[in-house]
């Protein structure tokens, strides 16, 4: 078993990586928790799959459990979800001295990690990802956060779980979009810290020879994020580094209503067309928009949006709620393996679009 230690200014927790770890989970849980009640937060599709599974290992366990079942998906990851769960917290008499279980992808990840840090001023909580995106990035490094209409995750907080416990075969449910979903942030830590990986992804033959290798990848992505994070917990300077193609890959989620693309399929698109443009405008060493394109491509993510949609991403970006002022912090690559922040008054963002 894989255990990585996340060190923070006031507190640390493990991340531990194994398949068949949910099998573990109420030992595991109890290495951290001496409570009694759990609330697992889950959605309805990971719960149908899941749900019950880790209710009985945790009631094995011995503790007390609780089920709450939000709807899934990116749309849902707003105040309406969070409500239900501070009432059914309430409901189920939940103090602070219980705990919360995240078993779901990002979205419920998010909103359970945001329910967690807020209700009676935060409770403890654990992360067990199911997806991949959320294995390799959201479930590490205490993002947590709701979307609001005007955009994406700008009602949130900084709050770390006390475990995340990571299980590759639960992947073997994942939908193939889903998969390639997470591979688009496996394929953003290889562009902006690690070379080794990006040839690993440029080598492998397919989807299947990634999947044999995903206990590692994961553990490396983790590992990447473990050490950023640890520099920069707040995201002030080097933690921006990964939100390589988010900028643009956040509008276009927005633009298209959170329907069109997954947030891979939009991170895709952004990465790919960012290094086109810092590439011509001399600002990234030629030769890796080509080489993303041709691993994008690989893993049947898109890497190009119809130009009709230009205006509205600049616009998009214009409104950005996330930017300093009249900056707008924005993550290049120097090379393939090196991200950098790039600071830019907004109104010239459209040089990259
Ligand atoms: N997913 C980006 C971050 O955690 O900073």
């Amino acid at each position: 078993m894989k255990k990585i230690e996340v060190k923070l200014t006031n507190e640390k927790y493990s991340i531990y990586i194994e398949r068949g770890i949910l099998e573990l989970a109420g030992d595991k849980v109890k290495e951290i928790f001496d409570g009694e009640k759990i609330i697992i937060i889950t959605d309805d599709n990971v719960n149908l799959l899941y749900g019950e599974r880790l209710r009985e290992i945790l009631e094995k366990a011995g503790f007390i459990i609780n089920v709450i079942i939000i709807p899934p998906g990116e749309k849902n990851k707003n105040s309406e979800t969070l409500n239900r769960i501070y009432k059914e917290l309430i409901k189920f008499q939940t103090t602070r001295s219980d705990m919360i279980v995240a078993l779901g992808g990002g979205v419920v990840g998010d909103v359970a990690g945001f329910a967690a840090s807020t209700y009676v001023r935060g409770i403890s909580y654990v992360q067990i990802p199911t997806s991949l995106i959320a294995q390799v990035d959201s479930s590490v490094g205490g993002k947590v956060a709701i979307n609001l209409e005007e955009g994406k995750n700008l009602i949130g907080s900084f709050y770390h779980p006390k475990m995340v416990l990571i299980d590759p075969d639960l992947l073997k449910t994942l939908d193939q979009r889903y998969f390639n979903d997470g591979v688009a942030e496996v394929i953003k830590y290889a562009c902006i810290k690690d070379k080794k990986l990006f040839e690993t992804l440029l080598r492998v033959k397919n989807n299947q020879e990634l999947n044999d290798n995903i206990t590692d990848i994961i553990c490396k992505c983790c590992e990447i994020k473990k050490e950023i994070v640890q520099r920069d917990e707040r995201d002030k300077s080097e933690r921006m580094l990964l939100n390589f193609g988010h900028t643009i890959g956040h509008a276009i989620e927005k633009i298209f209503k959170y329907e069109k693309y997954t947030h891979g399929e939009a991170v895709a698109i952004g990465m790919h067309l960012i290094t086109i443009q810092s590439e011509k405008l001399e600002l990234s060493k030629m030769g890796a928009a080509i080489q993303i394109k041709e691993i994008l491509i690989k893993f049947d993510l898109p890497y190009e949006i119809d130009k009709k949609y230009y205006e509205e991403i600049r616009k998009e970006i214009a409104n950005d709620k996330k930017r300093e002022g009249s900056i707008l912090n924005h993550v290049l690559l120097k090379e393939i393996g090196k991200g950098y922040v790039s600071k830019i008054p907004i109104v010239e963002f459209s040089k990259f679009i």
